[in-house]
């Protein structure tokens, strides 16, 4: 199974574009699953190239980006924070596989703060009210040495009522970059990034004037 899959993945990369496409069988049945990811731009964030270190992921989903950055990168270890019910889909999925690297599923509840390597967010930390933005913040974000933020809120005509703005999160999280989405998922989407090598933002990614 695990050779099918780093099979597919190598075989459709395309780097550059954030689009992996796995194959994967299961029993008799074929199946195909587009991921959307970015783990092209946390390489060239990361200070050592592959390897990306110790990493946090905020709002996972499945765990898709998790399982492709541990397939195509080197990740020593991933905390992923979720809601409780998730992290159990999480585990189900990423248990399937034979990983690389390790991980844990946690809350926010259950962790002291501390500092990663690189603190990840696709479509998830944007996507949280307030008051559990700030406690990310505060936990995690504002001590991360590294940080990727895909964005869906925070700018005017978005829908970001009862979420931080891009000027609030400019006082408080470290002094960050904003660059287009690549590709765009929706009109008002951006990424935020900090403490990446300058050559990351002529390479990868379009600065956005906001
Ligand atoms: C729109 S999905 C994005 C999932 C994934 N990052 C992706 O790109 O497909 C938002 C994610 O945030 C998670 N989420 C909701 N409340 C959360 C919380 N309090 N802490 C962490 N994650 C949360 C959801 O369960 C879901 O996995």
């Amino acid at each position: 199974m695990k050779e099918k899959i780093i099979k597919a993945i190598k075989a459709i990369k395309d780097p550059g574009y954030a689009l992996h496409i796995l194959l994967y069988r299961y029993g008799k049945l074929s199946f195909r699953k587009k991921i959307f990811h970015h783990s092209e731009e946390y390489r060239s964030i990361s200070e050592n190239g592959d390897d990306l270190g110790s990493v946090a992921e905020i709002g996972c989903g499945y765990g898709g980006q998790a399982l492709v950055n541990d397939q195509l990168l080197e990740v020593k270890h991933t905390t992923l924070f979720d809601l409780p019910f998730v992290n159990k889909l999480i585990e189900r999925y990423l248990d399937t596989y034979l990983l690389n690297g390790a991980y844990k599923v946690t809350t926010i509840n259950k962790e002291v703060c501390r500092d990663y390597d690189l603190v990840i967010s696709n479509y998830a930390f944007s996507e949280l009210p307030k008051k559990l933005q700030l406690k990310y913040i505060d936990k995690l974000l504002a001590k991360s040495s590294r940080g990727y933020l895909t964005m869906n809120s925070g700018l005017v005509d978005s829908c970001s009522a009862g979420k931080l703005s891009i000027d609030e999160l400019r006082d408080i999280l470290p002094q960050f970059e904003v660059f287009e989405e690549n590709p765009l998922t929706s009109p008002y989407n951006y990424i935020i990034a900090w403490g990446y090598d300058s050559i990351f933002s002529n390479k990868m990614m379009k600065i956005k004037n906001v």
